[in-house]
């Protein structure tokens, strides 16, 4: 199967996927699961943690405020968004955007795992401490964990089926949207994914 048709096939069951413990609430707001977006053949995935408000109005990932600051912190570095994939941990949107629970990020992670699979991206960008913590662990570099400020722009190789990988956890946008401060910070971790490549 290409690439397309499997990362259809992903859409499919989770927009079926009523065991989510995320289902009800979706139905309930009428919204969609964000699925991710981008190029298939991507050196370069972003992975975030779930989606905001308007991620789950229009079933795109980082279109709200955090979404601005990824692509302006892509802008700066030269680099295109629509050469990246974009996408998310946990498909559905948390209530009030509240940090997704252990059984959420379990409902959808092996989705996650598929994705990169598809898409077999050279680095892997985890953005804040839940996707870096599952991205690490996932990789067998759980030894490596720390808080996330002490992990930002580090740079993690690993060896996947289909070759090597390199991890780069940078905290996450969301942290620069209500203090602009920190823009400088997440600055810094872009400047490593765009030496990196
Ligand atoms: N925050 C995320 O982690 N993902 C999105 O898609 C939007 C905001």
């Amino acid at each position: 199967m290409k690439k397309t048709e499997l990362l259809r096939e992903i859409k499919k069951e989770v927009v079926e996927l009523k065991s989510s413990p995320l289902y009800q609430e979706r139905i309930k707001n009428n919204v969609f699961p964000v699925i991710g977006e981008g190029n298939h053949d991507a050196d370069i995935m972003f992975v975030g943690e779930a989606p905001g408000a308007k991620e789950a109005a229009t079933g795109r990932p980082f279109c709200g405020n955090a979404g601005k600051i990824l692509d302006n912190c892509l802008q700066e570095n030269g680099l295109k968004r629509e050469e990246t994939y974009i996408t998310n941990i946990v498909k559905d949107r948390p209530p009030r955007n509240r940090d997704p629970l252990p059984e959420e990020i379990e409902a959808y992670r092996l989705f996650l795992d598929r994705q990169i699979e598809i898409i077999q991206p050279k680095i892997i960008v985890s953005l804040g401490r839940f996707s870096t913590e599952y991205i690490l662990t996932k990789f067998k570099l759980e030894k490596e964990l720390k808080p996330i400020t002490a992990l930002h722009g580090k740079i993690f190789n690993t060896e996947t089926n289909y070759g090597k990988v390199k991890i780069i956890p940078i905290f996450h946008p969301a942290v620069a949207v209500h203090d602009p401060r920190k823009k400088d910070t997440l600055r810094e971790g872009f400047k490593v994914l765009k030496n990196n490549l």
